[in-house]
């Protein structure tokens, strides 16, 4: 084996193989690297987030420049280049929530946690998120905490809130 097949082969254990086999379908394609970000989408979907071995893996997968691939996964904000917590916090901060006090949630949750958006608790219990519009603004503010969907919050409910996971621990 050639040192390019070697380092393709080391590549592709960094990726987990339903994103090789997407990438592989993006072959067939006039222009497979127009689904970067796509791939990127998958990897994070997989790991929850992004590390410099996964984008250096893409691309050499995908023949795509390193820094072509780096630039795109810091450009966008929807990827995430840290390691998140057990429980991922968003807190909803589109009109309707931030028209009903999303702001004083937020501060709640940083005050309680310690940390600011895009941040995780020195524990790795908690990442903390804001996101944009969440669908429900009939029921605004809107956290959601992994799968869990809280609404009408207030910032009087957060620490009963948080205890729960902490309870999970
Ligand atoms: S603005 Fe928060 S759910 Fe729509």
């Amino acid at each position: 084996m050639n040192q390019k097949d070697d380092i393709l082969e080391k590549s592709k254990k960094e990726l987990p193989q339903e994103v090789l086999s997407f990438i592989a379908s993006t072959k067939k394609e006039a222009h497979p690297e127009s689904q970067l970000i796509a791939v990127l989408q998958k990897t994070q979907q997989h790991f929850g987030y992004l590390t410099s071995a996964q984008l250096d893996a893409i691309a050499q997968v995908m023949q795509i420049p390193t820094a072509k691939v780096t630039g795109v996964a810091t450009f966008y904000h929807l990827f995430r280049l840290k390691s998140i917590g057990k429980f991922v916090i968003s807190v909803c901060t589109g009109t309707a929530c931030h028209v009903r006090g999303a702001d004083n949630v937020s501060k709640k949750l940083k005050d309680e946690l310690g940390i600011d958006f895009g941040e995780t608790t020195n524990d790795g219990l908690f990442t903390l998120d804001a996101t944009r519009c969440l669908g429900m603004c009939a029921l605004a503010p809107v956290i959601k905490i992994g799968e869990d969907v809280y609404s009408q919050v207030t910032p009087e409910q957060i620490p009963a809130i948080l205890k729960k996971y902490f309870e999970k621990k």
